[in-house]
This record gives C-alpha cells, structure tokens and sequence, in this order.
C-alpha cells in the first residue's frame, strides 16, 4: 500500500509572541513539520480591539498563510478565535482550521472546591464562544472570568518577571484564591510565557491548565486522518514572521528557547497581508 504524505507547511498565528507557545508543543509533537508562524505584532494587543477588527485581521492572515501554500492554520490565539474560527469555517469548508478555547473542561474535571478561575483578554470573554464553553462544561461548577488588559504588552515588551507584572497579576489572582479556585485556566496563549510567575502567587493547591499540548495532540489527529503528516524524518523547522520590529521579535524568540529561528518582515498594504 502506498502511504501519502504532505510536506506543504503549517500555518499558526497570534497577536504576537503569544501563540509561539502553542507553536513549540507542535515543534516537539511533530519535529518533521515545517511551521510557519505569523505574529501581527502591528496590531497587537487583539484582546482589547472590536471582535470585528479581530476578525478582519484573522480573514488576512489566513489569505496569506493559504497563498504560502499551508495545508492547514492553527489559530493560535483565543482571542482570534473567538472571533474569526466560525466564520473562517464557513468562508474556507473543507479547509483544515485547529482553534483555541478557554479549557473549561479539564479545570470542571479536576475542581473538588467547585470553583474554577479562568483568565483570558477581555474580547475573548465577551465573545459567544466562550458563553458556548461555559454553558457546555461548567454546569454545576462556579466559573470566576478574569479579564487581564495590559498583560500581553508587559509579556511583549519581555517585563516577564517584574514587580509591576508580578503586582498587576497579583491584583487579578488575589480575588480569585480568596474564593478557593482549586484550577485556573490560561485562556490567552501569551499567559504560558509568565507561568512561573503564575504558578508563584497561586501556590501548588491549583492547577494550571495550558491547552497548548490538547491542541497539539488535535493538530496530529487531524493530519493523520486526512493523509497529510509529512514525510517521516524529513527536516522540520519554524520560520516566523512579524508584523512589527524582527530584531524584537528575535528577543522573546530567545527567552523562550528558539533562538535559532528565522524572523523575516511582514507588512499590511490595506488589509492584504504579505509574507515575503
Ligand atoms: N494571545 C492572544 C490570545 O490568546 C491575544 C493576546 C492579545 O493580543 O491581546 O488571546
């Protein structure tokens, strides 16, 4: 029998840096896949725009991720989700898109005080997808939302240990203990890079729920029913580009382990993007 393989890239996106969480899961699950990463640096932060800005940004790069040929985007971004998956869904059927969503699920599994903390950007909790994700997991259980605006751009400008972060993520989490979460979720892909930070404050009694390796594990299902895994043992690799400044992008780049990875100039002409 003959077994086919797809070596076309990956397409992944975020705001910014952010997604470069979920993008390193699928690096480890899947070493032979070429990735290509889009942050929109430009117009980062996302999770403090219109829903509609969000997804008109989504529309354009997923237009530029599609015309470099990539077999399928990972929405690496809850708040870019939220906005855009459905309607990228429908605008693209039969087009592979893996999103994000606040996992409830695991947190509602795991509470035993009956309190679960999500913290996500406040256009992500305003959207229906997260209403839908309450309503189909947390039955019985209390769900406390969180809004966290102006924790990207401390992560983005690289304040990833400081005493202005530290008492900014204090403030949010504080109210949250008090009320005994056992489980907190980390609905924005950029809030895994400040987990130690997290995991500090909160202390051991709760856990923190990345879905970074969940989406990981979807993105292999789905290329491995659909005949499109690369072929084995082929040199893997992640090239990214940015909307905003490189030599930036290459500095969280190196915080966050990937130092070796290419980061070219992308530009917005309108609502076009491109990817040279
Ligand atoms: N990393 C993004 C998310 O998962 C968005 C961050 C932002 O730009 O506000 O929601």
């Amino acid at each position: 029998m003959t077994v086919v393989h797809d070596d076309r890239p990956i397409g992944i996106f975020d705001s910014g840096i952010g997604g470069l969480t979920v993008a390193s899961v699928i690096r480890q699950a899947l070493p032979s896949e070429r990735l290509f990463y889009f942050g929109d640096t430009a117009h980062m932060p996302y999770g403090q725009r219109h829903l509609d800005e969000v997804r008109k940004f989504s529309f354009g790069i997923v237009d530029a991720l599609r015309r470099k040929d990539c077999k399928m985007v990972v929405i690496a971004c809850n708040t870019a989700s939220a906005a855009a998956l459905s309607a990228l869904r429908e605008a693209y059927p039969g087009y592979l898109f893996v999103g994000m969503e606040p996992a409830v699920k695991p947190a509602v599994e795991h509470t035993r005080t009956g309190t679960v903390g999500v913290i996500a950007t406040t256009a992500t909790f305003q959207s229906e997808l997260y209403a839908s994700v309450v309503e189909r997991f947390a039955q019985d259980v209390q769900v406390l939302h969180q809004p966290c605006p102006g924790l990207v751009k401390q992560i983005e400008a690289g304040e990833l240990d400081t005493p202005l972060t530290e008492e900014m993520l204090r403030g949010w989490l504080q109210p949250m203990l008090d009320k005994h979460i056992d489980a907190l979720v980390l609905g924005c892909t950029h809030y895994p890079i400040v987990r130690p930070l997290i995991e500090r404050i909160v202390g051991p009694c709760v856990r923190i729920v990345d879905p970074a390796p969940a989406i990981a594990r979807q993105v292999q299902r789905l290329l491995e029913s659909k005949a499109l895994t690369t072929t084995p043992a082929s040199n893997g690799s992640l090239t990214c580009w940015t909307s905003g400044e490189p030599a930036n992008f290459h500095v969280l780049l190196e915080r966050l382990g990937l130092g070796s990875t290419e980061v070219r100039a992308a530009h917005w002409s309108g609502d076009v993007l491109n990817l040279p």
